[in-house]
């Protein structure tokens, strides 16, 4: 059995509404309510975090309430953004940092996720540091190179201490919402060069506490065999996690598979 209890997030992206959102997470929370053995958030829109809130308390759920991003200021003039402060105070428990769209479509640079993340785990919530290569970077052979960026600049200046609420998600951008998944040995390969840069950055013994999970494409009949995977220890879920059966199969299949690790 792995030491690291796997983790699985379901990011909503900018999909759902206030009926949909409640019935999706009333989906997920019923159909989750005898599993232990993993870690399981779902990351609605803004909008919608007090209605999932109020369906995850209502079911006793220990499905965990996810925001997917936040400002790394905590109040002032900062039109249309969000604070830890104010996720939290809304029942907030994980933040995704760096999410490839994030970085590819809204445009967001290293240094700012850095930010982001920083003052996420500060505030005692736990994050998850996204990082991936696009497909230009992977024909290059730059993939490694790539993630060992995102993942330095992405941990500038956050200590081995706050370690213990950070989550690494590999999400190579060729593979996120392409139905193209990486091949487990792919994922193994990736998250194996990842485990080794937070080694090179906090040690052996830290790194190998960190969750490494996976993202891109993971449905529930090929999500086996990627996180049978030594260094993978979950996945981080698009499209599939907007279906409850599908994301409950998928948070199902990561538990077995860090029992039988
Ligand atoms: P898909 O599962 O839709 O490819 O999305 C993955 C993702 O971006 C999760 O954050």
């Amino acid at each position: 059995m792995s030491d690291r209890k796997p983790f699985v997030g379901g990011n909503w992206k900018m999909n759902t509404n206030r009926t949909s959102g409640s019935d999706l997470a009333r989906g997920v929370t019923d159909g989750l309510l005898q599993l232990d053995g993993v870690d399981v958030a779902v990351y609605p829109p803004f909008p919608y975090l007090l209605t999932v809130r109020a369906v995850l308390r209502d079911r006793g759920s220990s499905v965990k309430l996810g925001s997917q991003d936040s400002y790394f200021q905590n109040d002032g003039a900062y039109t249309g953004e969000v604070s830890s402060a104010m996720l939290k105070d809304c029942g907030v428990q994980t933040v995704l940092a760096g999410h490839s769209e994030r970085r590819h479509v809204i445009g967001e640079k290293d240094e700012l996720v850095n930010k982001k993340l920083r003052a996420v785990l500060e505030s005692g919530l736990d994050g998850v540091l996204c990082v991936g290569e696009t497909l230009d970077e992977r024909l290059a052979g730059h993939q490694d190179i790539v993630n060992a960026r995102q993942i330095r600049t992405g941990l500038a200046d956050i200590p081995g201490s706050l370690l213990d609420r950070l989550v690494i998600a590999y999400e190579p951008v060729w593979a996120i919402g392409t139905g193209k998944t990486a091949t487990p040995q792919d994922a193994q390969d990736a998250h194996k060069q990842i485990r080794s840069q937070l080694a090179r950055l906090y040690g052996e013994e830290a790194a190998q506490r960190v969750r490494i999970i996976y993202g891109g494409s993971l449905k529930p009949d090929i999500c086996a065999d990627i996180f049978a995977q030594k260094d993978v220890d979950g996945g981080l879920v698009g499209g599939a996690s907007l279906n409850a059966g599908d994301f409950v199969t998928i948070c199902k299949a990561a538990a077995s598979a860090a029992k039988a690790k």
